[in-house]
């Protein structure tokens, strides 16, 4: 079971920190950080950029991750085919789930869509079971907008190189 969390400390923070800064890399890891931070139970939070077919390893706060997956493989590569949202109760239930840090049982991945491209997917793990709720969803879609959005101006240029 999951129960109901208040994010708007996280809403906020994402607001004021992404809304003076341009540069995608860092408003990523700031994101990254104020998930890893403010969501509870997370083993690990962070951003993959897609590089033609394969999501590249990008920000991130937690273990060291696998650098490179492949467009279609695992539940990030899965959601940045599909285009959606995918939450994954256990990710043993998952086939094909990578596997970066066995203590993760649950994760939801959230693609990061600009202009109908694929950039990447926002990315965050839980040791817990079942812990990611529509609360959880709805924010860190939130968050992916506020990083879409604030890095606006300078994602075609540094995300386009692929
Ligand atoms: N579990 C992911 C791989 C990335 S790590 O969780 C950081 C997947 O199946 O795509």
């Amino acid at each position: 079971m999951t129960e109901q969390s208040d994010y708007s400390d996280l809403r906020r923070d994402v607001s004021s920190l992404l809304t003076e800064e341009t540069d995608p890399i860092a408003n990523a890891a700031n994101c990254a950080a104020l998930v890893y931070h403010l969501m509870p139970d997370v083993n690990w939070a962070g951003f993959y950029f897609l590089q033609g077919d394969t999501l590249v390893l990008g920000p991130f706060q937690g273990r060291p991750a696998c650098v490179r997956i492949a467009l279609g493989r695992g539940v990030c590569g899965t959601a940045a085919q599909r285009r959606e949202t995918i939450v994954v109760p256990d990710v043993h239930q998952f086939p094909g789930h990578i596997a970066c840090d066995a203590v993760s049982r649950s994760e939801i991945v959230v693609p990061l869509i600009h202009d109908g491209h694929v950039l990447g997917v926002l990315d965050v793990d839980s040791p817990r079971l079942d812990r990611f709720n529509q609360d959880d969803r709805s924010t860190l879609e939130h968050v992916a907008q506020v990083w879409l959005r604030s890095s606006e101006t300078s994602l075609v240029a540094a995300l386009s190189n692929h």
